[in-house]
């Protein structure tokens, strides 16, 4: 059986993914051009510490930072940098906490300043896709119903979506079984079932859809240069309706 968590480590996981979702929201507050991505990375390792928790992704299997920052045509796994936003990039930004033994990840792509009709639409749909993805996170169903549910819906925009780069379990391991790939068929793969904890994070392209490893060896990059956008919440299976445990209104309230 995968992990099926208790109500008592939801509890604790739902904890977590708040003081994620406050701090996107704190590193939000200050994106404009001009800001490095290493003085986002500084706000939020302060933040999250002063909520008494320790950063998730510093030290993971080697990660050096507490935040990845993915500007433009990078995807994921962007590392913080002395390079300045600029009016008109894209930023994801991408945040992990520990807490009481578990984990909590999710990720917003920022707008910095004022940027193309594009670049808008490309991140409406990717935010979008993540909550059709999450619709479908019920008791019964399968992993699969939530990747054809994100699929469908960029690829019948033209968007690509990345195959390489997967959601996931967590719980004491950021990540866990099962996968969540953003593409699939319904009615195929694990079957969800009430307690699991996911995370989803469609990382939709705005042109082609493959991807190359950066020679930092960490960060993913789209091939043909073009923007990529990528969004995360951490959602428990249930039966009925799912319950997201990660949330954007912290940030979308300061807009
Ligand atoms: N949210 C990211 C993911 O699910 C976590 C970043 S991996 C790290 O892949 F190493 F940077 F922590
Ligand atoms: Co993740």
């Amino acid at each position: 059986m995968i992990g099926i968590k208790t109500e008592e480590e939801i509890a604790i996981m739902r904890e977590n993914a708040l003081m994620v979702s406050q701090t996107l929201a704190e590193v939000g507050k200050i994106i404009a051009p001009g800001v490095t991505t290493k003085e986002l990375d500084s706000v939020a390792e302060k933040y999250i510490r002063s909520l008494g928790a320790e950063p998730g992704f510093l030290g993971y299997e080697g990660y050096p930072a507490t935040l990845c920052t993915s500007i433009n045509e990078v995807v994921v796994h962007g590392f913080p940098s002395d390079r300045k936003l600029k009016e008109g990039d894209i930023v994801s930004v991408d945040c992990g906490t520990k807490y009481r033994g578990f984990y909590g990840d999710s990720a917003y792509t920022f707008p910095v300043g004022k940027v193309s009709e594009g670049t808008k639409a490309l991140l409406d749909a990717t935010k979008a896709s993540l909550y059709k993805g999450i619709e479908k996170a019920v008791a019964g169903g399968r992993i699969g119903d939530i990747g054809e549910a994100v699929q469908s819906y960029v690829e019948s925009l033209g968007y690509g979506v990345v195959r390489e780069m997967v959601g996931h379990g967590i719980g004491h391991n950021m990540h866990e079984s099962p996968e969540v790939p953003n593409y699939g068929r319904h009615g195929h793969g694990v079957k969800l079932k009430d307690g699991m904890v996911i995370c989803i994070e469609p990382m939709i392209t705005a042109g082609r859809k493959e991807i190359y490893l950066d020679d930092n060896g960490w960060g993913i990059i789209t091939a043909d240069g073009k923007n990529a956008a990528h969004f995360e919440l951490t959602v428990v299976v249930r039966k009925g309706t799912p319950e997201v445990l990660s949330t954007f209104e912290f940030i979308e309230k300061n807009k």
